[in-house]
């Protein structure tokens, strides 16, 4: 497939040669990685959450490349990551008790605080808004990327808007090649799932994206926070963050989600019957495995011959949570509770292939 195609782009210019870099550990590839940042280009590279694609926060137009990179709309704003509190320190105006007691406790690790901003960051980053999201990651190759770099890094996930984030090199190849400078290939990323994103601008902390660190870790250490569970119940969705928007993490196949694995067997069962190309998300039964395989198993199934997709929820708690999120948005809200007439109809309709299709 031509690179045009593979981009579904139509008015690009001009195709970068991107590099693939590959670094386990600390060394000399990370910093030539480091000495690219700091020159204005586009760095890929893993963290311990999902890939992200880095740029100087302080530069805004490297900062505008990372939105035509991925196709991303300037309204959602990004992630600033530090090798610590004291790199972070110069973007954010003020620490609350709250934060610092968050930041002693999470990182480095898979927590995204919202704070108030400073003028140390492209105002780009922040989408023109008065906050910053900034995280500390705990990946030894992100750390050190950051420590050589000497300054914040904004890098939201490394995949074209919309698209299911990469926990891989190989998935960053495939949507960025000719859009970025560089992958830094450290491997798989051991969570495969986002950091929590958590307000803590307003009264209460408020979960913007559950993720990497649980609600229950969250309450033990600040109290009571705020969180809609919006796989829980579809309902109340709201859109609290700027980039909460359904059509996120999206495969290209339709995908449901299911109440239950026993459930979701059923279905799967009764639509082949009825010759639906139907393939159930299978995934390990410990939350740990669920979400370091979801992306990658959501990746291999979409890109094959399945007409439809169904996904078992996982019980909503811990980092279930998180999961189901991730496959809620997927499904984009479509979710099945009951094995009626007309529920099996409704999945019929949906895994059957368009007119066009039929050879
Ligand atoms: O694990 C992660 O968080 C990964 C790795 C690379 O760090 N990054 C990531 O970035 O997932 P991204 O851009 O895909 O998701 C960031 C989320 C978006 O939902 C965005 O709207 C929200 O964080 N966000 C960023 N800045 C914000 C702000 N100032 N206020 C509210 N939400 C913000
Ligand atoms: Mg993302």
């Amino acid at each position: 497939m031509s690179r045009r195609r593979l981009h579904g782009l139509h008015n690009v210019a001009m195709l970068l040669s991107t590099e693939l870099i590959h670094a386990e550990r600390a060394g000399p590839e990370v910093d030539r990685a480091a000495a690219m940042l700091r020159t204005g280009k586009l760095v890929a590279f893993a963290t311990e959450t999902v890939y992200g694609l880095g740029a100087l926060a302080s530069d805004s137009k490297a900062v505008q490349r990372i939105f035509s990179a991925k196709g991303r709309p300037g309204t959602d704003p990004l992630i600033v990551h530090g090798a610590g509190l004291d790199q972070l320190e110069p973007v954010v105006s003020g620490w609350s008790p709250e934060s610092l007691a968050l930041a002693a406790e999470f990182w480095p690790g898979p927590l995204t605080m919202v704070l108030e901003r400073t003028d140390h960051v492209a105002s780009a980053v922040s989408a023109g808004g008065p906050s910053v999201a900034v995280r500390v990651p705990a990946h030894p190759v992100a750390l050190e990327l950051l420590r050589s770099t000497g300054s914040p890094v904004a890098a939201p996930s490394a995949n074209r808007f919309g698209r299911i984030s990469p926990t891989s090199a190989e998935h960053v190849r495939e949507e960025l090649t000719g859009l970025i400078d560089a992958i830094l290939d450290s491997g798989p990323t051991p969570l495969g799932i986002e950091s929590t994103v958590v307000d803590l601008t307003g009264e209460m902390p408020r979960v913007l994206r559950p993720g990497g660190v649980t609600i229950e870790d969250l309450r033990a250490v600040v109290g009571d926070v705020d969180f809609v569970d919006r796989a829980a119940t579809p309902e109340q969705a709201t859109a609290a963050s700027p980039g909460q928007f359904l059509r996120h993490y999206a495969p290209a196949t339709p995908l449901v989600l299911v109440e239950g694995d026993a459930l979701c067997a059923e279905l799967a069962a009764q639509l082949d019957r009825r010759g639906v190309d139907v393939a159930v998300v299978g995934l390990p039964g410990d939350e740990r495995g669920a979400a370091r395989d979801l992306y990658k198993v959501l990746r291999k199934l979409d890109s094959a011959d399945n007409r439809l997709l169904l996904v078992a929820a996982r019980p909503p708690t811990g980092l279930g949570r998180a999961v189901n999120d991730r496959m809620f948005r997927a499904a984009h809200g479509r979710v099945v509770v009951d094995r009626s007439e007309s529920t099996l109809g409704r999945l019929e309709n949906l895994g059957r292939p368009v007119e066009a299709d039929r050879p």
